[in-house]
C-alpha cells in the first residue's frame, strides 16, 4: 500500500481553517486529519461537529476524525453526519469499544481505533476485525509539536503482523516529520499524520513539506 499523508488541522491557523483545508488539500494531502478535544480525556479543547461541518463543503478529501473525548458514543452520529469518513475513538475513553466499531460502521463510515503510547495493542485482539484503521499515538495526545516516543516503533510493527492482509490501514499520530516518518514506513505504518510539520513555515511550504514526509516513507 502506498503511504498516505495526513496533515492535522490542529497545527493549522485557526482563524481560517476553510482556507487553509483547501490549501493542504491542494498541496497534496491524501487525508485531512481533524482533531477533536475535550479538555476532560485529554487536557487540551478544539473544536466539534459544527466545525468540521462548516469544513466539508471545502475538500472532497477524506475526513480522518480523531476522537479524543469521553464519552463518546453520545457523539459519533454528530461526527456522521458532520462529514467524517473514518471516526477513530480510544478505547482508552470508552468501556465499549466493540459497540462504538458497530455504530460508526452502521452510521457508514470508517471505525479506527487510536490507542495511547501505554495502551498494549493487546487491546485490538477481540477489536480488530471491526476495525478500518488503527492508529497508533506516537506521543501523548493533546497536543502537537511534541516529540516522538520511539519505542512506539516497536509497538508499530507488532501491529503490522497482527493485521497481515487485512485491509486495514495503520496509522501513526505525533512527532511524525521526514526522518521519524521513515522509521514509521519501515515498521510498517501507511498513514502519517504531521500536524507543524507540515504548518510550521507556512502555506507556501504545504506541499514540499508533505512531498518531503512522502518521499523519506
Ligand atoms: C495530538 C494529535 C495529533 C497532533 C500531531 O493529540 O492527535 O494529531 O496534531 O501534531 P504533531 O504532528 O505536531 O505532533
Ligand atoms: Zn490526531
Amino acid at each position: 500500500m502506498t503511504t498516505l499523508i495526513a496533515p492535522s488541522m490542529l497545527a493549522s491557523d485557526f482563524s481560517k481553517l476553510g482556507e487553509e483545508v483547501r490549501a493542504v488539500a491542494a498541496a497534496g494531502a491524501d487525508y485531512i486529519h481533524l482533531d477533536v478535544m475535550d479538555g476532560h480525556f485529554v487536557p487540551n479543547l478544539t473544536f466539534g461537529p459544527d466545525i468540521i461541518k462548516a469544513l466539508r463543503p471545502h475538500t472532497d478529501k477524506v475526513f480522518d476524525v480523531h476522537l479524543m473525548i469521553s464519552p463518546v458514543e453520545p457523539y459519533l452520529e454528530a461526527f456522521a453526519k458532520a462529514g467524517a469518513d473514518i471516526i477513530s475513538v480510544h478505547p482508552e475513553a470508552t468501556p465499549h469499544l466493540d459497540r462504538c466499531l458497530q455504530v460508526i460502521k452502521g452510521l457508514g463510515k470508517k471505525a479506527g481505533i487510536a490507542i495511547n503510547p501505554s495502551t498494549s495493542e493487546r487491546v485490538l485482539d477481540y477489536a480488530l476485525e471491526k476495525a478500518d484503521l488503527i492508529c497508533v499515538m506516537s506521543v501523548n495526545p493533546g497536543f502537537g509539536g511534541q516529540a516522538f516516543i520511539p519505542e512506539m516503533l516497536e509497538k508499530i510493527a507488532r501491529i503490522r503482523d497482527l493485521i497481515r492482509g487485512r485491509d486495514i490501514r495503520l496509522e501513526v499520530d505525533g512527532g511524525v516529520n521526514p526522518e521519524t516518518g521513515a522509521l514509521c514506513a519501515r515498521a510498517g505504518a501507511d498513514v502519517l499524520v504531521a500536524g507543524s510539520a507540515v504548518f510550521k513555515d507556512g502555506p507556501a511550504h504545504y506541499r514540499a513539506k508533505i512531498e518531503a514526509i512522502r518521499a523519506a516513507a
